[in-house]
């Protein structure tokens, strides 16, 4: 209605609604090194288009006389009741985006701003103990590239924990970075870069590369020395037993290892092909959720993303049995476009859209939203 308003009184909008406007207006704004780096993705780039065309799979039914004024969106996580079922994947680099280079914090406040909780990465550009407190009362999780060094790794588990971040997701489909032709082209590689890496600047083995001048060559052996490492079942035991914060495991798409992730000691699982960008080849993954939630069974939530651009998507995914939804590259380029408010449109955006289809399509609560809202299109 505000929006409705406020055009009517010639007052339009200052950022897009629309995701192809936005990303197109995000792209403009950006230093070219992290354009291909945050819309490119792995190969030809199949898997993150069909991440979104997945979506166009599956129908929602609507379902009458059961509308309701107020709807509520709200999802219960890990003990805690959210307002909403949105959270803000674990993007790194994302300090870059912003011109001040406080990216992060950025993120955190539109976090703040929305009750929508916030994903930190390892490759924050400011430490995690800086990132955190911007999120204010609104929950916020730590996700680890897991270093080689296992010492490392538990400092960073336990640093994350006295800072206040209220879980862990560990992703698991990143020890390696993946086939980037974009990248590979421009030779843009921002993730490589010292800035990325603000959570060790206290640790000597990274000075080269957070110093003021790091040198390139000796960044990427650090970083790939630091990061190549493929994690295995056994390291599951050694990670569960570095904290007593929920364990979320990201990238799992397959049933048997979202069944056996829980089996290991995870507390929650997180469906995701990292938005296309680490290996080409696969499907949308949005495919993979219904039998990732089957395999799950209620033991624990399933946090979802990859391709969502509409609040469309943010029902559907919510029917096909995600307990939460991520978005990823959405609320990037809400930030890279207009800053903290930009972010905060986008989110209200994709809220505004979802609650509206639920009250329109007679599914007022997170409850109503089951399998059977869904039809798969012939
Ligand atoms: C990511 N993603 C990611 N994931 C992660 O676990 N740690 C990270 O540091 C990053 N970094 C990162 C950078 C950029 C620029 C993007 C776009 C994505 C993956 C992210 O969490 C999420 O899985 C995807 O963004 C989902 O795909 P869409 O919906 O954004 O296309």
């Amino acid at each position: 209605i505000e929006l409705y308003l406020g055009a009517l009184s010639g007052v339009l909008p200052e950022h897009p609604f629309s995701y192809p406007d936005l990303e197109s207006q995000a792209l403009a704004t950006l230093p070219p090194e992290l354009r291909t780096y945050i819309a490119g993705g792995a190969g030809d780039e199949t898997t993150q288009r069909a991440n979104v065309s997945a979506f166009d799979d599956y129908a929602l039914v609507p379902r009458m006389l059961n509308a309701h004024a107020e709807r509520d969106l709200s999802i219960e996580l890990f003990g805690r009741t959210l307002p909403t079922p949105l959270m803000l994947a674990p993007v790194g680099v994302l300090g870059l985006v912003t011109p001040d280079q406080h990216g992060d914090v950025h993120g955190a406040e539109v976090a703040a701003a929305t009750g929508v909780p916030f994903i930190g990465s390892t490759l924050m550009s400011d430490p995690l103990e800086e990132v955190r407190p911007a999120c204010g009362d609104t929950p916020a999780w730590f996700q680890l590239y897991t270093p080689r060094d296992r010492d490392l790794a538990a400092s960073l588990v336990s640093r994350a924990e006295a800072a206040g971040y209220e879980a862990i997701v560990v992703t698991l489909d990143t020890w390696v970075p993946g086939w980037r032709p974009r990248d590979l082209a421009s030779g843009n590689f921002p993730q490589l870069r010292g800035k990325a890496l603000a959570n060790y600047t206290s640790d000597p083995r990274f000075a080269e590369m957070t110093g003021p001048d790091p040198d390139p060559g000796a960044t990427v052996m650090t970083w790939v020395g630091t990061f190549g490492n493929p994690l295995t079942w056994d390291d599951l035991t050694w990670l569960r037993q570095l904290t007593d914060l929920p364990l979320v495991l990201k990238g799992i798409c397959h049933p048997d290892d979202a069944r056996r992730a829980l089996d290991s000691g995870a507390d929650g699982i997180y469906c995701s092909n990292h938005g296309g960008r680490q290996a080409n080849g696969g499907g949308g993954a949005l495919h993979w959720l219904p039998d990732v939630v089957a395999a799950v069974d209620g033991r624990a939530p399933v946090v979802f993303d990859s391709g969502v651009r509409t609040g469309a998507h943010v029902v559907t995914a919510l029917a096909l049995g995600a307990t939460a939804v991520a978005i990823g590259r959405p609320y990037v380029y809400g930030l890279a476009r207009g800053g903290v408010p930009g972010g905060v449109h986008v989110v209200r955006s994709l809220l505004a859209e979802a609650d509206l289809i639920m009250g329109v399509d007679g599914y007022p609560t997170r409850a109503d939203l089951t399998p059977d809202a869904v039809r798969r299109r012939g």
